[in-house]
Order: C-alpha cells, then structure tokens, then sequence
C-alpha cells in the first residue's frame, strides 16, 4: 500500500487523429492526478513529443474549462517512433530524462499499437481508447463517436430538404476507414435510405435498382450515407484521392461519394450530388455523452497508475467503465457484423 501512495509523475499524449472528448479525458487525468498529489506532464504532438523531448509541466490551471472545447489541448500527429531512426530507443530516454514513471497514452488503433509494443518492451503505460471511428476491439465505446455520429446524423437528416426540393440524389460520405459504426449510426438516425460500409462490399446494381425503384414509387429524391472505406464488391480497390501513405500505412481516403454520384447519375439519369462531411465531423465541441465517458475513462486510467496495474487500456463494457489487457485491444479491429447492417436493411428503400 505504502508503494502505491508514493509521488508520481504521469505524462500524457493524444495520437491520431482529434476527437472530441479528448480535453475532457485530459482534465480528468489532471484533476484525479492532482488530488493524489502527484505531477502531470504535457507531452506536444503524441509520439513525436516523445521522440523530440517536447514534454512540459501541465500544470491544474492549464485544464480549467477545457472540457467542454473540441480538439486536444495537447496536439496530436500521426508519427510512428517505429519507423523513425531510433525511434523506441529516443521515447524511452526521453521518459527518463523527464523523470516520467507512467505514461497514459490516449488514442486510436496505431497510437495503441504503439503503446502496446512499448509495453512489451518494459515501458509502464495505460492506455484510453479514442476514435471517432469506434473500431477498437475490447471496448463497446471510443472518445470521439458520439459527437461524430451527432454531427453526421444531422447533417444526413438536413439534407432530406435540398434534396427533395429539387429531386436530387445526394451521395453522402462519411468518415469510416475500416469499420461503417458512424455511416450506419448517422445512417439510421438521419433517415438514409440506403448504407454502404466497409465491411459489406456493395454492388452498384442493388444502389441503381434503389434509385429506380423509389422513382416509380413517386420518391425522386434519396440520400445514401456511405463510409469512405466503402467498396464496390468487384474486389475493387479502395478509392482514394491520393495514393500518399502515412507513417501507419493507411492511405489518404476520401472520394468514394465522387465516383458513386457519377456512376448513379450515368446510370438512373438522377441528378446525383455527392457530399463530403470530412473533419467537420470531428470538429466543435463534444457531446455531453462524449464530455462524461471521456471523464470517467480518464479517472479511470489514473486508478489504474495507482495501483500500479500498467499495459491495461481502460474501456466500457454493458455501461460499465473497466480494463482490458492491451494486447487483446490492438490487431484487431471492432467492426459492424453482418447480422446489425442486416437489421438496417429493414429502412432501406
Ligand atoms: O481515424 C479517425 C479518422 O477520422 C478516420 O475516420 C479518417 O479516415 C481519418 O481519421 C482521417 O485522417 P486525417 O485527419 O489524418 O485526414
């Protein structure tokens, strides 16, 4: 007991892409921290702060009202200390340098997997889960996707107006590397009449017949909500605007909407528009829901440096905020089965 009541010294990063919720999950390992007595450190950027020793005080003052703000006080990249020269080696001596004995790591698939490589060479860490996306394995949530499914959701049901004003079908993309939870959610709450995500490959046949069928239906108007990692069926590959990788390997996506707008406007004859919501969908404050679950998973990640219980990522699980070894976390993706997109079958058409 006297071991776990000992000064600590905590940093934490946000890596990937911003969510909202993230200042939210910061306030919380700071205040939690704090009571404890010990000192919190900032590190810049994710992990290129710990390659480049951007690491600073974050002192209780500097998290005062930032709960409620979008985006990550911290800063965030996509770098990947496994592909820099001497990446790991650098990481670990700057935890030493700055006298950091654990370091809460906040963020997506590659930021974990990271995380988990590290762990399995000996550096302490605990692990918060976040992407709008809400592909991480362990974990039924991931900071970020209530407000992601909030904005997209209203912008698909928005858009019924425009498009059935001037009989237009509007082509929707939505963010969705691997995994459609934000396009079926957004979907399903925005009334799309049909939703294409990655995990069921769609056939252009089925969006057309959709299209004509609603025409003869009197409906000249639709709107199709599609992740940007959908994909046509015929082992094409994805569509991408630029053929640019980053440090994980993912490439650039973005366009699928584009070349579906095209191709059902050849086909039906609709006027076909697409609509990209890109990074609005990440931008702007966080939901309440966002705000909370984020605070309780920080609380959480500091319980678990308390008792000194590292390579665990925290999660929720039936409502329930717990943890989960890390390595069942990372390789593997949490994605929509079949059996849930073909219950959102039933509003199609
Ligand atoms: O991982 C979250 C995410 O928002 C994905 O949905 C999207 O594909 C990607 O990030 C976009 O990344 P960037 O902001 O680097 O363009």
């Amino acid at each position: 007991m006297a071991q776990n009541r000992k000064m600590k010294k905590v940093a934490i990063l946000t890596g990937g892409g911003d969510a909202p919720g993230l200042n939210s999950a910061t306030r919380a390992v700071v205040k939690k921290s704090n009571q404890l007595g010990w000192q919190v450190l900032a590190v810049k950027n994710g992990w290129a702060g710990l390659l480049d020793g951007k690491v600073s005080e974050l002192p209780p003052e500097s998290v005062e009202d930032i709960g409620m703000q979008g985006g990550t006080i911290l800063g965030t990249s996509r770098t990947n200390p496994y592909k820099e020269e001497k990446g790991p080696q650098r990481v670990k001596e700057n935890l030493k340098k700055f006298g950091i004995d654990v370091l809460i790591a906040i963020g997506g698939e590659d930021t974990l997997g990271v995380a988990h490589k590290l762990t399995k060479e000996g550096v302490a860490i605990v692990d918060i889960p976040k992407t709008i996306d809400n592909d991480i394995s362990e974990t039924d949530y991931c900071i970020g996707f209530d407000t992601a499914v909030t904005r997209a959701a209203e912008a698909v049901g928005n858009l019924h107006t425009t498009a059935k004003s001037h009989s237009r079908t509007l082509v929707v993309e939505i963010m969705g590397r691997h995994a459609g939870w934000i396009a079926l959610h957004a979907g399903l709450a925005g009334g799309a009449h049909m939703i294409l995500i990655p995990e069921i490959p769609f056939s252009i046949d089925e969006v057309t017949k959709l299209v004509e069928e609603r025409r003869k239906k009197g409906k000249f108007y639709n709107i199709l909500a599609v992740s940007e990692g959908a994909k046509p069926g015929e082992k094409e590959k994805f569509v991408t605007q630029t053929g640019e990788l980053d440090a994980f390997g993912h490439v650039r996506l973005g366009g699928v909407a584009k070349v579906l707008a095209k191709e059902i406007q050849e086909r039906t004859g609709a006027e076909t528009r697409s609509v990209i919501l890109g990074h609005l969908q990440r931008s702007g404050p966080p939901t309440a829901f966002d705000r909370v679950i984020a605070t309780r998973l920080g609380i959480c990640a500091v319980e678990l440096v308390e008792k000194e219980d590292y390579g665990k990522m925290v999660c929720v699980k039936g409502g329930e905020v717990n943890s989960v070894d890390i390595g069942l976390a990372v390789g593997k993706l949490k994605t929509v089965s079949p059996e849930l997109y073909e219950m959102a079958r039933i509003f199609f058409g």
